[in-house]
Formats: C-alpha cells, sequence, structure tokens
C-alpha cells in the first residue's frame, strides 16, 4: 500500500543547533546543501579534507572532530544556527554536541535520515571518486535502528528539543524548513 504522508514542516528555533542523523551516503550533505548556507553547516568531512588534504581519511578523525567540536562551541555561544553534518549515529557522538548546546543555551534538534537500507546502500554503491565500505554502512544502519528502536534509552531521551524522522526520498525532498528568529526584542520594534 501506497504511503499518503503529508509534508513535514521543520521549524528551527533562531539559534539552534541542528544534528543531522544518517548513514554514511544517507543524503546528509545534499540535504545540508539545499536547506542551509555553507557557512552554517561543520561536517566532520571538511574537517579531515582541512587537517589531511582528504576527506575520506579516517586517521584524523579525532582531530577532525575536536576542531568541529571548538567550531561549534564557538558559534553556538555566538548565538548562531549551526548544522552538525556527521552520521551522528552513536549515542557518544550526539552527546558530545548536545552538551555543546546546553552549555550555550540554545536549544538541539534532530534531522534523521532514516532511509530504506536499499537506497543507501544503491547510493553508495553509485557515489563517485569515493565509496565508502559496505561493511561500515552496515555498521551505521545498525546503530541508527538501535537509536530508534532500541534497546536501550533512545534518541528520544537525550535531550533534543525536537527529532524529525524521514523514512524516504520522497519526504526527504518535500520537507519546509522555516527558521523561527523568536520574539522581537525590544530594540527591534
Ligand atoms: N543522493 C541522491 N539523491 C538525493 C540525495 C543524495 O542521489 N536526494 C546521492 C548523492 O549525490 C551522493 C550520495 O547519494 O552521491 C550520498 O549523498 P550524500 O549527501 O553525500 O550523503 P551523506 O549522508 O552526506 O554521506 P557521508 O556520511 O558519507 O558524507
Ligand atoms: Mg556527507
Amino acid at each position: 500500500m501506497p504511503h499518503h504522508r503529508s509534508v513535514v514542516e521543520i521549524i528551527l528555533p533562531e539559534p539552534s543547533l541542528v544534528v543531522l542523523i544518517g548513514a554514511a551516503g544517507s543524503g546528509k550533505s545534499t540535504f545540508a546543501a539545499r536547506h542551509f548556507a555553507p557557512t552554517e553547516v561543520l561536517s566532520s568531512d571538511r574537517y579531515r579534507a582541512i587537517l589531511a588534504g582528504d576527506e575520506a581519511d579516517q586517521s584524523v578523525t579525532k582531530a577532525a572532530f575536536a576542531r568541529l567540536h571548538r567550531d561549534l562551541t564557538s558559534r553556538l555561544l555566538a548565538g548562531v544556527l549551526t548544522v552538525v553534518d556527521a552520521t551522528n549515529v552513536e549515542p557518544s557522538a550526539r552527546r558530545a554536541l548536545l552538551v555543546r548546546a546546553r552549555t550555550a543555551g540554545v536549544p538541539a534538534l534532530a534531522i534523521v535520515l532514516d532511509l530504506p537500507d536499499t537506497i543507501v546502500l544503491a547510493r553508495n554503491a553509485a557515489r563517485r571518486p569515493r565509496t565508502v565500505d559496505e561493511s561500515v554502512i552496515h555498521r551505521h544502519l545498525a546503530r541508527l535502528r538501535r537509536s530508534l528502536d532500541g534497546p536501550g534509552p533512545g534518541l528520544g531521551t537525550e535531550g533534543f528539543a525536537a527529532i524529525t524522522t524521514l523514512h524516504d526520498p520522497t519526504e526527504v525532498d518535500q520537507v519546509v524548513i522555516r527558521r523561527d528568529p523568536g520574539p522581537l526584542s525590544p530594540l527591534d520594534r
């Protein structure tokens, strides 16, 4: 039976932390490029490229995330909306982001690309110049499943102000993102 889902609308308070969650190949960077300015997006692959000249170089993962976390803290303390483009399928990876949002007093929102495994694997296989090892993608998909369906406490208990889970490419394509600047400050009136 076909699904008849209505268009998903995501309302982002400004500022906020937007955490993209999804396996390699699920379309996080594509989504980020479509909906956000390049300067709003902190991408783990981009930091790998900056540090090692290669966005796939896993040997600099630790340093890449150290920089990403540092810049995230700076941006959130400055009160600017920031998107983290990394797989974020591990609870510990999300925790490192959530703690920084909390410190800055900024809400964190999750956008989950929970696409069918077959689509993620096919996109990865078609990818040039770089495909990710399939075993890695299977691991990401399993970690994501566990975060969404348990066992364990799960995404809903981690401290996100809102979680939007997108289940198929059509739903992802149709998402509408609105920004909520919040109440006008007295200086704006
Ligand atoms: N893609 C697609 N249609 C979409 C979204 C993505 O065909 N609606 C393709 C992209 O062109 C790319 C592949 O799927 O070749 C993976 O998309 P990408 O946005 O790069 O996925 P990420 O989740 O960012 O993957 P990674 O974690 O490895 O960076
Ligand atoms: Mg990407």
